[in-house]
């Protein structure tokens, strides 16, 4: 099997796919209260292109790929190109990050095409807090999504992102999911891509904040080993069906072993999430690449990534972030 790898070694197997920029919540971490500017239908991929993407990062390695948006359940014709792509030679796994509104009925069909991972955006579980954080009257549908994925035996992860002054209350309760069900519990630093343009901002709740609240209430919890590649570091606390994770994914502490590169709904690839994108690939394959050009060019921009969020960080001539996570895929 052939494997593409960047210039500093690491191997390339993981693809962050967003399908649309569009998003039905608006959350206000990632975006306005009026949204982000959409970018146009016919500037976004479509699904034949991803699947040719995809094929093509197939033959070369690239086993996994996770779907995310904005929201990928608004983009029309979700669950047949997830047919589609389930069935490339290659792909070993498909996950889905979504934030639960519209996912409910289509997840006995995941589960069906093969689809054993789906990790769900929830902050709170107070439905008050959930309004206040979203902006939107959706806790209930989200709410119902958990159960039905937990039903339905698909692995779950919560992913919490920890705003001070907003959902530290959640935390633990949060963290009580996990004793009566088999989920895997995520608390996320904040990151700055609220899609306003915004300095660097300090960040309040490190994970190292995060583990030694948790830790005061559950003083037994017990590190697990890592996957390669993973972005949290998980816990198990004793008696628990479940467990906990934290995502340092400002701090960035696990850049050494990344693993993974993301495409842009308007086909911009990026090799750091940090980062500037480094390729324009839908131009590329409009203006009639073949599928060696396609593969040549992302050898080329693989050879030339940052080794850390850092680095990149350091290439933003104002230190000023303007982009929203629904736009970068999260
Ligand atoms: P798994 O495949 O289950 O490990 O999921 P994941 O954690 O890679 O993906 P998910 O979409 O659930 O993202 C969870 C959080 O991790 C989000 O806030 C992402 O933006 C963040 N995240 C994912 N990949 C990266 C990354 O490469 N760098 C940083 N800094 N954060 C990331
Ligand atoms: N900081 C941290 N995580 C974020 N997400 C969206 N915006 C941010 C942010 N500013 C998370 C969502 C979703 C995942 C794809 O990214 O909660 O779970
Ligand atoms: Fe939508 Fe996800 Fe952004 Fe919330 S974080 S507004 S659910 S894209």
């Amino acid at each position: 099997m052939n494997t593409l790898y960047d210039n500093h070694g690491r191997p390339i197997s993981y693809l962050r796919l967003s399908v649309t920029d569009r998003c039905n919540l608006r959350c206000f971490y990632c975006m306005p209260a009026e949204g982000v500017p959409y970018v146009p239908k016919k500037s976004l991929l479509s699904y034949e292109e991803m699947l040719r993407i995809c094929r093509v990062l197939a033959e070369n390695g690239v086993s996994k790929v996770r779907i995310t948006g904005g929201e990928p359940f608004v983009r029309k014709g979700l669950v047949p190109f997830l047919h589609q792509l389930t069935a490339l030679k290659g792909i070993e796994a498909v996950n889905i990050t979504t934030n639960g509104v519209l996912t409910a009925p289509y997840i006995a069909e995941l589960k069906a095409m093969g689809i054993k991972s789906v990790n769900l955006s929830l902050d709170t579980l107070d439905a008050d807090r959930f309004y206040a954080i979203t902006r939107r009257n959706k806790f209930y549908a989200v709410m119902d999504c958990l159960e039905k994925l937990l039903a339905a035996g698909i692995e779950t992860k919560i992913n919490t992102v920890v705003m001070d002054g907003q959902n530290i209350e959640d935390i633990l309760p949060l963290v009580a999911l996990a004793k009566t069900h088999p989920v895997s519990v995520r608390f996320i630093e904040e990151m700055p891509f609220n899609g306003e343009g915004q300095h660097y901002p300090v960040l309040h709740w490190t994970h190292k904040k995060i583990l030694n609240h948790i830790q005061e209430a559950y003083p037994h919890l017990k590190r697990l080993p890592s996957s390669p590649g993973a972005t949290s570091t998980n816990y198990e606390i004793p008696g628990f069906q479940g467990n906990f994770g934290i995502i340092a994914a400002f701090s960035r502490t696990f850049c050494g072993s990344c693993n993974r590169i993301r495409m842009t709904a308007q086909g911009d690839l990026k090799t750091c999430l940090y980062g500037d994108p480094v390729l324009q690939v839908r131009d590329l394959m409009r203006s009639g690449a073949s599928d060696e050009t396609l593969l040549h060019t992302f050898k080329h921009v693989f050879q030339q990534r940052a080794r850390d969020g850092f680095e990149a960080e350091q290439l933003r001539a104002s230190g000023v972030v303007t982009e929203s996570m629904s736009t970068i895929g999260g």
